[in-house]
């Protein structure tokens, strides 16, 4: 990465205005899953331990501009302060004399946590007066929001314009690892896409078609392309007006060096429910009131050796219907063999994380993105808007 971060720049007695990406899934007013939090704890000491004043912004949830109470920040200054065993200072304002007023109170070494950017509607608008607002609570600004550094805010992105910016150590990281893995990786390079919709997905097919030695393709994402292949898919979900840019993608597979493969055989079910027959089908016999819910055994077969002889993997989005144990198999098989594959593997995607996680096999895992629609857009080749404002080196 060409561009600047915290190790370039002196913060002792500074205000360091930090965006962090603390979107962290709740259950009322509890965390159930403080990864993200976790992910920023080494810039943040870092920057603590060099003597700055850090402040910290971030958005929680889509509150579109209004203050939505269930998402405030307070349960994760909370949490932050007992990961940092510290406390927290907070602010029920994110710009404004009582923020003002919290980060000019700080002392070296100190943090404050201050209320969801995404309260204002100009966050989203990445509004100038909004973004010059946030910049007064701050002398430098570091941005480690990987998770939304693909969105061009206020606070990720309109604010590197007006304060010296540069990168936290979570987002080198995370551009570092998934950097390598388009533009060196060790091969073979196999990259799981999988998911609910082909819509989502055909940046990153047709930016990966022209890097990894094979494609692997589950879930409803499939579907599309198994029409685009001529085949009945019963009712299964799928996406009809993609059918053509799904073909198109199947002939730009067959001209590049990538093998796209596709499933060979499927678990199909009247509907998606854990109490209905379940049978298998050749890809070319799915009955016609039938719905695809997950590969099948043959395909798992295949994708795992392919997994399995990979020196780099990467794998975004479930193989099937995973939450409901019938159709879970497919994807419990991948996370089984990325999770035992000896070579460089990234997951990310909230469902494949998760499958990981139930595996037990997280550890073993060399990266586990913390960005959803950030790490895919990466890896579509896209320049993300929060990465390309900051301070080149
Ligand atoms: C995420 O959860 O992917 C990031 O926090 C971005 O959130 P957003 O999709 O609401 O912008």
């Amino acid at each position: 990465m060409n561009k600047q971060t915290i190790r370039d720049v002196a913060v002792a007695g500074k205000r360091v205005l930090v965006r962090v990406d603390f979107n962290v899934p709740l259950d009322g007013t509890g965390i159930t899953d403080d990864t993200r939090i976790r992910a920023a704890l080494p810039t943040i000491n870092a920057l603590r331990d060099a003597g700055a004043r850090v402040v910290l912004l971030s958005h929680l949830g889509r509150p579109k501009g209004t203050v939505v109470a269930a998402l405030r920040l307070a349960p994760v200054a909370e949490r932050l302060s007992e990961l940092l065993g510290t406390s927290v200072a907070t602010s029920t304002a994110c710009i404004g004399p009582e923020a003002e007023a919290v980060a000019a109170g700080l002392r070296p070494g100190e943090v404050a946590l201050l209320e969801n950017v995404r309260f204002h509607a100009a966050e989203e608008r990445n509004d100038p007066a909004f973004a010059r607002a946030l910049a007064e609570l701050g002398d430098l600004y570091v941005n480690d929001a990987f998770g939304a550094a693909h969105r061009a805010h206020a606070s990720t992105e309109g604010i590197a314009h007006v304060l010296p910016a540069v990168a936290g150590l979570l987002l080198e990281r995370e551009l570092a690892v998934l950097g390598s893995a388009l533009e060196q990786p060790e091969r073979p390079f196999a990259a799981i896409i999988g998911g609910v919709k082909v819509s989502d997905k055909i940046e990153v097919i047709d930016h990966l078609l022209t890097r990894a030695d094979e494609l692997l393709i589950g879930g409803g994402v499939a579907n599309t392309f198994l029409r685009a292949q001529g085949y009945e898919i019963g009712r299964s979900r799928h996406e009809p007006d993609k059918v053509a840019l799904a073909a198109e993608l199947l002939e730009r597979a067959g001209q590049s060096d990538c093998e796209l493969l596709l499933p060979t055989d499927v678990v199909v079910a009247p509907e998606a429910a854990d109490d209905v027959p379940h049978q298998v089908f050749a890809v070319d016999q799915t009955p016609a009131n039938g719905m695809i819910l997950d590969i099948g055994p043959q395909t798992v077969q295949h994708y795992v050796q392919a997994v399995e002889s990979a020196h780099t993997v990467i794998w975004n989005g479930p193989l099937g219907l995973f939450e409901i144990e019938p159709f879970s198999a497919g994807t419990r098989a991948l996370a089984a063999a990325v999770g035992h594959c000896p070579g460089t593997t990234i997951v990310g995607g909230g469902d494949s994380i998760a499958a990981i996680e139930q595996a037990g096999l997280s550890d073993r895992i060399t990266h586990v993105s913390t960005g959803g629609g950030a790490s895919l857009e990466f890896l579509s080749g896209r320049m993300l808007p929060g990465v390309a404002a900051l301070a080149e080196r």
